[in-house]
């Protein structure tokens, strides 16, 4: 990812510097007070630990100048706690051709299968975090004016909602 970032950065002609770091320990890796931080790809729900949230949070919120942002997102897990799963198949991270599912669904996790047309398939399990325990994590974390959007529109079904994205500000 990081040789993709300066790929991307080189196209664009534009200055980047790169790191390494777990979202735990950011203000440890990176000085600066930044205008944003995003956290997109469904990234969050790697942290199964409600401590790690907490903590990640917590250094979200560190390193961001005040009314600085953070944008982050994850699956619609309530839909797939309480009803299965379903999809537009209109949001993929990783191309048109890739069916990506769940195939075990636990309060604590869930684990995706991604199928690729050369027919491999590869599994990811994340943790399945709930709308409405993401807003207070937020909260609880210092950030506020959140506005949240379903599949990219504020106007949303959330029942209709493949992703959430919400945008907070340090308060
Ligand atoms: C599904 S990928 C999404 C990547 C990227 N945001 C995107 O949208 O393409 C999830 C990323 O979260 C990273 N990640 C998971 N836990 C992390 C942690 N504790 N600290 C830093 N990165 C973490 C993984 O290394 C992985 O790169």
């Amino acid at each position: 990812m990081i040789r993709k970032t300066r790929e991307n950065a080189d196209r664009w002609g534009v200055e980047l510097p790169t790191t390494v770091a777990d979202w735990r320990q950011l203000s440890k890796h990176v000085d600066g007070q930044f205008d944003a931080i995003v956290c997109l790809g469904n990234a969050f729900t790697h942290l199964f630990d409600e401590d790690d949230r907490v903590m990640a949070l917590a250094e979200f919120r560190r390193v961001l100048r005040a009314g600085g942002i953070l944008i982050i997102d994850h699956r619609n897990y309530d839909y797939i706690l309480d009803n299965g799963f379903r999809s537009k198949h209109k949001y993929y991270y990783c191309g048109r051709e890739v069916d990506a599912r769940p195939i075990e669904i636990d309060i604590n996790a869930v684990k995706f299968q991604y199928s690729f047309p050369d027919g491999s398939r590869h599994f990811l399990t994340l943790h399945p975090i709930r709308l409405n325990r993401m807003k207070t994590l937020l909260e609880n974390a210092g950030f506020r004016n959140l506005t949240s959007y379903g599949d990219f529109e504020e106007d949303y079904d959330f029942d209709d909602t493949d992703f959430v994205v919400h945008v907070a500000a340090t308060g």
